[in-house]
């Protein structure tokens, strides 16, 4: 049954950008038409809404056309440094920052709130959530990390895996003209998803995560196997924050308070295949990088992010709130985010399936 509600919902994504956040926003969009709202497009994430900075665009048809399904990135923009700058630079307290965000929905009229956010995300959804409850949410899982808790996938994943396989590709047939080991670092923060997915797909022969404890003497034993057994190269997949051998990450920056901040990761492809070189493999590292956020849509992302778009509108218009959606089963469910109890992230599990796989197919992935 619906619910009186105001007809204005708002639209933010919010953390790193991936493809299949425009498809969120599209499908978003034509739901909310039909049920008689208008969506109002808040530009970067939490600060584009509040009062002090505001930034919007009610969307329309020519902005939520169908080339919106096959681009990436975010016609919304990201952000993920505002609050942290707020907190550094101007004395504000966290209180102050929420007062600020509440002030602007408010100034906006907005009867609901659709955040499209991964983890990080989500935690500064959730005290927004049970200290102003005025603020009418929803929340769209979307990450290329898939390390979003209670949803078997985010938004952004299936492209990132695609983007990733593509580049092994390539990069397999210079590493069979060199006849070298080529170690290739992945992006996933501290889970070791795409890693994973794309390894398998691809057929490498190592895929560390930081999941499973892996060492370099067990690296360079499998790179010895793969020869030995009379293939001229070897393909090494390792995610970004796996630490080995007393390599560890250098936190690149920390912002003001803790649960806002991230460690930036970096060069454990390089220091693996220095190590291989030191070993007599010749071995080359290519560091992907942000091309993993880039790329068309993957026709997967595309389906679920319409689904998501579509329920998250649903759901306001039941006056389902403090939801996030999630896939499961090839259906789109609601949680309850204060039943999370702050537990939004994820790692992947002995039991996943792209595990096994690797294990059945005798794929290094450390001391499983
Ligand atoms: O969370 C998505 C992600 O792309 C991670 O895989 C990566 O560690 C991080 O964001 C990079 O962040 P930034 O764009 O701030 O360098």
């Amino acid at each position: 049954m619906a619910i009186e509600l105001k007809n204005r919902i708002g639209i933010l994504t919010s953390g790193g950008d991936c493809s299949g956040l425009n498809s969120v926003i599209r499908s978003a969009y034509i739901r909310a038409k039909t049920l008689g709202y208008e969506l109002v497009g808040i530009r970067r994430g939490m600060s584009g809404l509040a009062a002090s900075n505001q930034d919007y665009v009610v969307l329309s048809e020519s902005i939520c056309d169908a080339s919106l399904l096959t681009t990436s990135g975010s016609v919304l923009l990201s952000d993920t440094k505002w609050i942290s700058n707020e907190l550094k630079t101007t004395g504000k307290t966290p209180a102050d920052i929420r007062k600020d965000v509440v002030e602007g929905y408010k100034k906006l009229d907005l009867g609901a709130l659709i955040c499209v956010g991964g983890d990080g995300s989500l935690s500064l959804f959730y005290e927004l959530l049970v200290n102003e409850p005025e603020i009418n949410f929803v929340i769209v899982p979307k990450t290329i990390d898939n390390d979003v808790a209670n949803t078997d996938f985010s938004v952004g994943f299936h492209t990132a895996i695609n983007v990733v396989a593509d580049a092994v590709e390539n990069i397999i047939s210079t590493a069979k003209s060199h006849e070298r080991t080529m170690v290739i670092e992945i992006m996933g923060r501290d889970a070791g998803y795409i890693a994973m997915y794309a390894g398998v797909a691809t057929g490498a022969d190592a895929i560390l995560v930081p999941e499973f404890k892996c060492s370099i003497d067990g690296l360079r034993k499998k790179v010895k196997s793969v020869y030995d057994s009379g293939l001229n190269h070897c393909i090494v997949l390792v995610a970004e924050s796996v630490s080995l051998d007393g390599f560890s990450h250098k936190d690149a920056f920390v912002d003001g308070v803790i649960k806002y901040s991230s460690t930036k990761y970096c060069g454990i492809g390089e220091y693996i295949s220095a190590k291989l070189n030191e070993f007599g493999i010749e071995s080359r590292s290519v560091t992907l990088g942000h091309v993993q956020r880039g790329g068309r849509t993957a026709v997967f992302d595309r389906l679920i992010a319409s689904a998501f778009g579509i329920s998250a509108v649903n759901c306001i218009h039941v006056g389902e709130f403090g939801k996030m959606l999630g896939f499961e089963h090839n259906t789109v469910k609601t949680i309850d985010v204060k039943s999370l109890n702050c537990n939004f992230n994820r790692k992947l599990p002995p039991s996943d399936l792209c595990l096994q796989i690797a294990n059945m197919t005798n794929t290094y992935v450390g001391e499983v």
